[in-house]
């Protein structure tokens, strides 16, 4: 059963929700097609969610778009799901600025080239200002790197004085060095296609977030799937190591 879409935050809301888009080779090889066709049949998913997904209460929506290890792809996917992120930006941009959207990329910016760097540059800045809604892109991004990128970054910052070694909450104190720092805590993890794995997705900030694993193939993704995957977080109940609410009242 799908959550009817809420214009208000529930308690029980999503707020921050991740997802890795996979199943677009899989897509593509159904239809008999090459798999850069999933791909981009993968960016009208990717549209159709980020508009739904405020209807549904989520404030932060994270996508993998493009992992450390995808460079392993034959140089052409490579080449096309680079063009696809200028494309997609290119194509959507305006818009998005102008709905409140702020666009927000993590990932490593060392081996990008110039025209994407410029990409990601004007998606940032042009959206700067808005706060209606986050769509955070992870490209290039790992998270082994980014945690190993964050040690770094705090180790030089610890090292300069600007912050100190321990202030005795070691962890927040860390975490202000990942890239994912300035967004909510993840709530929910979605992963498509049938596969149960992170993929070095967000490793850090999955400690207590809830997975749901769903069929569906990326390129069919939308609004009701998204739905769906909402509904089964709704009937979780999260308890951050701790005892279930019922059985604490029942200890007195
Ligand atoms: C996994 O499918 C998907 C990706 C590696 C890339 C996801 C990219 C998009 C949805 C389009 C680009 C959007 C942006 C913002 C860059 P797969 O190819 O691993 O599918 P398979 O497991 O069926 O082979």
């Amino acid at each position: 059963m799908s959550p009817k879409p809420v214009h208000t935050v529930e308690s029980d809301a999503a707020r921050h929700v991740a997802i890795i888009m996979d199943g677009n080779g899989r897509w593509a090889k159904a239809r008999g097609l090459p798999r850069t066709f999933g791909h981009r049949a993968g960016v009208n998913a990717l549209k159709r969610t980020v508009e739904a997904a405020p209807d549904y209460g989520v404030q932060w929506l994270t996508v993998f778009g493009f992992s450390t290890e995808n460079w392993r792809r034959p140089a052409t996917e490579v080449s096309e799901l680079m063009k696809l992120m200028k494309a997609y930006v290119s194509s959507d941009l305006d818009r998005l600025a102008r709905e409140g959207v702020r666009v927000h990329v993590i990932g490593r910016r060392d081996n990008l080239t110039r025209d994407i760097l410029d990409v990601i540059d004007r998606a940032e800045s042009s959206t700067r200002h808005n706060d209606r809604f986050h769509l955070q892109v992870a490209f290039n991004y790992g998270g082994r790197a980014d945690i190993a990128d964050a040690a770094r970054r705090y180790a030089a910052a610890v090292l300069s004085g600007e912050t100190p070694a321990d202030d005795g909450d070691a962890e927040a104190l860390f975490q202000r060095y990942l890239s994912t720092a300035e967004g909510p805590p993840v709530d929910l993890i979605i992963r498509t296609s049938g596969e149960r794995r992170l993929s070095n997705f967000l490793l850090w900030e999955a400690a207590y977030a809830e997975l749901v694993f769903q069929d569906v193939l990326w390129p069919d993704y939308g609004p009701e799937a998204l739905g769906a995957a909402i509904a089964e977080y709704q009937a979780r109940e999260r308890r951050y190591g701790g005892a279930e609410v019922d059985d604490v009242l029942a200890a007195g």
